[in-house]
This record gives C-alpha cells, sequence and structure tokens, in this order.
C-alpha cells in the first residue's frame, strides 16, 4: 500500500466518522435531562457514540477497500498468498483500540468523580424499596411519604435500603441509577434542575409485580417544597383519635395508599386496580375485622387459592402504628366489596 493511498483511506475514515457522528447525534437517545448530572451524563454518551463511530468506519472502510482491492478475478481458483505476522499492522492495531479504551475510561472516572461529589447542604431522603413500593422519609424534616418530593437545584442524597429483593432506583430524567440491596445501605445524589413530574422507576427485576413499582417524583420551588413539607407534617400531627364516617373513610384511604396497598390490591372504594394480590372486595366482605387484622400482620399464615408465599410485605406490624392499623382494618372491613 502506497504512502497516499494510506493518506486517502485515513480521509475516507475521518469523513465518514463526521458523517455517522452527524447523524447519529441528531437523535435525543436519553430524552428530558432534569438534572445537572444528566448534562454530563449526556456528553459522556455523545463523546462515545462519536468514538464508536470511528471505530465502525475503520471497520468499514478497510472492508470496503480489501472487497474492492483484492477481489479475485474471473476464474482464478487460486490460494491467496501466505502471509507470516506484520508487526506494523500489528502494533498499529494494539495501539490505537488501547488508546481509546483508555481514554473512555479516564474520561468516565472524571465525570463518575464530579457527579458523586457530595455538597454539604444536600437534602437527606432515605428511601425504602420493597415488594412492590416505595416510600421516603426526610429525617431532617421529619416526614415520611409515599410520593418524592425534592426542591430544584439543591442536591438531594437518597440513602437507599431494601426489605426483600434487590431493587433499582431510577429516575430516567436524572439519569443516575443505584440498586438497593438488602442488608447493604446505597446511596446515590442527583440535583434536580428542571422542576415537574416525573417517575420513579423500579429497574431490577424484583418479583410479579417489579413493573408496576414505580413511584411520583415532584421537582418543586424551595417554597413550595417547604409548604409540603409542612403539610406533611400537620396532617401526621392531625392523625389518631376515634375517626368516623368520612373522616375515617378519607384517613384509612390513605394509610391504604400510603403503604402502596393499592399497587398490588384492587379495592373500588379506594379506586385501586392491582391484581398482583387478591381483590379485596372479593376476599375481605367473608373476613371478620380481627381476620383482616392477621392477614395484614402475617400475611403468609394464610393464603388466598393462586397467591403465592412472601409477596406481601411481613412488616406492617412495624411500619403501621397501632391507631394507623385500627383505621386500615376498619376501612378494609366497611369498604371492601364494592360501595356500599
Ligand atoms: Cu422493585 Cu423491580
Amino acid at each position: 500500500m502506497t504512502p497516499a493511498t494510506l493518506i486517502r483511506l485515513v480521509a475516507a475514515m475521518l469523513v465518514l466518522t463526521a458523517v455517522i457522528s452527524v447523524v447519529m447525534l441528531q437523535f435525543d437517545w436519553n430524552g428530558v435531562a432534569g438534572s445537572s448530572e444528566a448534562d454530563d451524563v449526556d456528553l459522556l454518551t455523545d463523546v462515545m457514540i462519536a468514538l464508536s463511530a470511528f471505530v465502525y468506519s475503520i471497520v468499514l472502510v478497510m472492508l470496503g477497500y480489501s472487497v474492492w482491492r483484492y477481489r479475485a478475478k474471473p476464474g482464478d481458483e487460486s490460494d491467496g498468498e501466505p502471509i507470516h505476522g506484520n508487526t506494523k499492522l500489528e502494533v498499529t492495531w494494539t495501539l490505537i483500540p488501547t488508546v481509546i479504551v483508555l481514554f473512555c475510561a479516564a474520561y468516565s472516572w472524571f465525570i463518575l468523580d464530579k457527579i458523586e461529589a457530595r455538597e454539604a447542604d444536600r437534602l437527606q431522603v432515605d428511601v425504602t424499596a420493597q415488594q412492590f413500593a416505595w416510600r421516603f422519609e426526610y429525617p431532617e424534616e421529619g416526614v415520611a411519604s409515599t410520593e418524592l418530593h425534592v426542591p430544584i437545584d439543591r442536591q438531594a442524597e437518597f440513602n437507599l435500603k431494601a426489605l426483600d429483593v434487590v431493587h433499582s432506583f431510577w429516575v430516567p430524567e436524572w439519569r443516575v441509577k443505584k440498586d438497593a440491596v438488602p442488608g447493604q445501605p446505597t446511596s446515590l445524589v442527583a440535583t434536580p434542575d428542571r422542576e415537574g413530574e416525573y417517575e420513579l422507576i423500579c429497574t431490577e427485576l424484583c418479583g410479579v409485580g417489579h413493573s408496576t413499582m414505580r413511584a411520583p417524583v415532584i421537582v418543586e420551588s424551595e417554597q413550595e417544597f417547604a409548604s409540603w413539607v409542612e403539610k406533611q407534617g400537620g396532617e401526621g400531627a392531625a392523625g389518631g383519635g376515634a375517626a368516623g364516617g368520612g373522616a375515617l373513610a378519607a384517613e384509612g384511604q390513605q394509610i391504604f395508599d400510603d403503604q402502596g396497598c393499592n399497587g398490588c390490591h384492587t379495592l373500588e372504594a379506594a379506586g385501586a386496580t392491582g391484581t398482583i394480590g387478591p381483590s379485596l372486595d372479593e376476599v375481605l366482605p367473608q373476613r371478620s375485622p380481627d381476620e383482616i387484622r392477621s392477614s395484614i400482620l402475617d400475611p403468609d399464615a394464610e393464603l388466598s387459592p393462586g397467591f403465592g408465599r412472601g409477596i406481601m410485605p411481613q412488616d406492617f406490624g412495624d411500619a403501621l402504628s397501632p391507631q394507623q392499623l385500627d383505621t386500615l382494618v376498619r376501612y378494609l372491613s366497611e369498604n371492601a366489596g364494592g360501595q356500599k
């Protein structure tokens, strides 16, 4: 191969790299970006796409050149010339990939280091994952919720805990993702920089209800977040006491929703349509309040036909206060079986 041919081939590779890169970078691969980490991750993706285009171009150009230059003449049945080793070629094809891979590793390391840096004034959120629901506690604000509220432009640290199997915390718009592993606390940080409503998605196959294991994410202004915290605290303080009539229904449904019961069970009165567990409208009307209570506290003691062991969380005895449990049992026994 003459130097002039080599220069032409390299030029063809560079042009093809540019064309493929321009086309591929038109696509919005990762969707809406909603955190400051997202910009870094998206840039990393773009750089990787351009590098992949370069490697692909080398292969395509050399393939095309070989097909054209070394094609067999009609009627030529002879074997190719035997070749034994080519140091120059071997050094080249070792060196180029080595440089590319080392660059990718160093650049990824740099980005990871940057997006994992903890800021001093970050918001702490303790996240509990269990089949098939998320729970959020704000230790500094003293509130808990099944909706993830975070203020805009402030770093939030999510301390992940799993009660049963491995789950994974992912808000696509924030890009960052981390597993929640039983017995091994993990954490990740994100700095939301776009207000709006998003969805937290479990991205680790965790059982029959995996695809329904989602939670609303609300990114709001500092003031809106503060008033939400105040409202959550206010509701908690006002709870308890003997609730009756409409108040009981509202409070019972709140507990039903907060504990994630609606994710797995059908209960017309609560607008719940889950099918992972038995329909409460079907199985509860024949049960006494005491039986309903036992089923909440020890779900595996008696299973409805067709439903397996270990699917319903076993820890509602800890998660609910005795008052909340009373309210929930009364709510269920009075409302299951459709509106009465
Ligand atoms: Cu939890 Cu998938």
